[in-house]
């Protein structure tokens, strides 16, 4: 009895080397499926940089500062501000006191292109005379003009001492 059992068959590239027997110049470098593979592969690796990225600065809550007494609270009126720099030398910063036992405290810069804001009283809103932006004055949203994101906020206490505290500042807006 004989074995009827078929031959395995030869795939395409095989084929098409059998009947067209040529070495083809530079036929050992990178081909054009496999130059198509290489950058499916970089761009599939770039995405997920960037999730990763992205999942990371919207995670992330970091306190830049240490804690530092700042004002005394008695020296402050309600509506009124004191400018100081926090958390170096290099960063202005405002406090606005709110009422008798609320203050806020942001830093001074502007998130559109860095200009200094100041506290508008009568609008009760911090303004960026450069392009005109506005931030709500207790929470440092923007409310106006081209900046995207809210003003850097600075943890600020009331101690039993009467000072005015900073605690740090959020990095994670
Ligand atoms: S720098 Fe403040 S609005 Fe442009």
């Amino acid at each position: 009895m004989t074995d009827r059992r078929p031959e395995p068959q030869p795939v395409a590239a095989q084929i098409w080397k059998r009947d067209f027997p040529y070495e083809a110049a530079a036929e050992e470098e990178v081909t054009r499926r496999e130059f198509a593979r290489y950058l499916v592969a970089g761009a599939g690796a770039l995405a997920l940089g960037n999730v990763g990225l992205a999942a990371w600065t919207q995670l992330r809550t970091i306190n830049e500062g240490e804690p530092r007494a700042i004002v005394d609270a008695a020296s402050v009126e309600v509506g009124g501000t004191h400018l100081f720099r926090y958390p170096t030398d290099a960063d202005p910063a405002v406090l606005l006191r709110i009422s008798d036992t609320e203050v806020v405290a942001f830093s001074q810069k502007c998130t559109h292109l860095g200009c200094v804001v100041y506290y508008e009283a009568d609008e009760h809103r911090w303004h960026c005379p450069c392009h005109e932006g506005n931030f709500d004055a207790e929470t440092g949203d923007v409310i106006s003009g081209p900046p995207l994101r809210p003003l850097g906020r600075i943890d600020v206490e009331t101690r039993d001492d009467g000072m005015i505290w900073a605690l740090g500042r959020d990095t994670g807006s």
